[in-house]
């Protein structure tokens, strides 16, 4: 695909596809990094002497009727401060939008369009009739295909992918398509089910698949163990067991938990007891991994040539279930691995250890990280490739 940074924009209208999908309750923008992450095309654009207007959903709202939560308002607001200059929003646009070069604005939430989430053409034809220049930088939004990611890049006369996109793509490229080994991948979570196509992409790629949470206490039962009331999913046994025989036929492995931190219960005052798996009896619920697991897993990560981290290994919002996880997150930051995380829970673990600038890249996205993961081809980006 054509790069943002390998064209001439003076004087051109570019029309940015960015991810600024961020939490907001009242008013209030929760954690604004997807905002940062957009700012380096932003100022490259307007730099290079363009007007630029934004586009980016956010939420799920229902299109056609426009609700005071669903604005980009508190949006715009903190863009504007980050750019220190003002920032415009439009809910009107289809007339056009004169901006003079070096000038921002943004078109109201694009999921109150009708017949975006549907990747309708004329909609996509709207979009690009505001510009000269089309550039998808929505990495968190490029596995939908819809009007503002898609329909808009087969119309508008360049399309481009931004800073941020190109960025991402390169850091999963790097770790996936042609890794340093050996390649570690860390998939964790609650289930299975969830996550059954990305563990089952990874199996023909890793060198050691570390698992986590819910999905390690399947393939713990999987392999005999006892886990009591653990969550986990008994009838996806034999897919983990396919898994892990796949992994260990290519030489590789996949490194179950020895001692683990039980509960009797789901919650933040449980009493928490070390236990070899062995040991763990039926009224037990697993809830974090102990300390030679986590010694074990740390070794793993330190001899790493590459790390891919999704999902945290235990249920480390409680203190007491939390130190599996910070450990491995330590192990990953001081490993001098090419170490790639992804997944809000990921990051949410990564900020609470103050890990951020120790891990070599962080996604910006969620759904598109872990649809990369699997090996599938993200639509929003295709197309970009189909209009070099
Ligand atoms: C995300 O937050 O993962 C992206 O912004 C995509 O949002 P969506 O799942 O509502 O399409």
């Amino acid at each position: 695909f054509k790069k943002l940074t390998d064209l001439d924009l003076a004087g051109k209208r570019v029309l940015i596809r960015v991810d600024m999908n961020v939490p907001v309750k009242n008013g209030v923008i929760g954690d604004d990094t997807r905002i940062r992450a957009s700012l380096p095309s932003i100022e490259y654009c307007l730099k290079a002497g363009a007007s630029v207007i934004l586009m980016t959903h956010l939420g799920r709202p229902t299109e056609g009727e426009p609700k005071p939560e669903d604005s980009l308002a508190p949006v715009a607001a903190r863009l504007s401060e980050l750019l220190g200059q003002a920032v415009t929003v439009a809910a009107d646009w289809q007339a056009g939008l004169p901006l003079a070069a070096g000038e921002v604005a943004m078109l109201e939430n694009v999921r109150l369009n009708k017949g975006e989430k549907k990747n309708n053409a004329e909609l996509g034809r709207a979009y690009a009739s505001l510009c000269d220049v089309f550039v998808n930088d929505a990495f968190g939004t490029a596995h939908r295909a819809e009007a503002s990611t898609h329909a808009v890049a087969q119309f508008a006369p360049v399309a481009c992918a931004g800073i941020l996109l190109a960025a991402e793509l390169d850091a999963l490229g790097k770790a996936l398509l042609a890794p340093a080994r050996p390649l570690v991948a860390i998939v964790a979570g609650s289930k299975v089910s969830t996550k059954l196509t990305i563990l089952e992409a990874l199996a023909d790629k890793v060198d050691q698949l570390i698992v986590g949470g819910g999905i390690a206490n399947t393939f713990l039962l999987a392999e005999g163990k006892t886990i009591g009331k653990s969550l986990a999913e008994a009838d996806l046994v034999d897919d983990a067991r396919r898994v892990i025989a796949k992994i260990r036929a290519r030489g590789g492995n996949v490194p179950l938990p020895s001692d683990v931190v039980c509960a009797s219960e789901f919650s933040d005052t449980a009493a928490a007891t070390l236990k070899n798996v062995a040991e763990v009896t039926a009224d037990d619920m697993i809830l974090d991994i102990g300390p030679d697991s986590a010694k074990v897993l740390a070794d793993i990560v330190a001899k790493a040539g590459t790390v891919v981290w999704n999902g945290p290994v235990g249920v480390f919002e409680i203190e007491q279930f939390s130190h599996g996880t910070q450990a491995l997150g330590e192990a990953i930051a001081k490993s001098a691995a090419f170490s790639i995380a992804g997944g809000g829970d990921t990051l949410a673990a990564i900020a609470k250890y103050g890990l951020t600038e120790q891990i070599s890249y962080i996604s910006t996205g969620g759904g598109a990280f872990l649809e990369f993961l699997e090996g599938k081809e993200l639509p929003a980006v295709a197309i970009l490739g189909a209009r070099a």
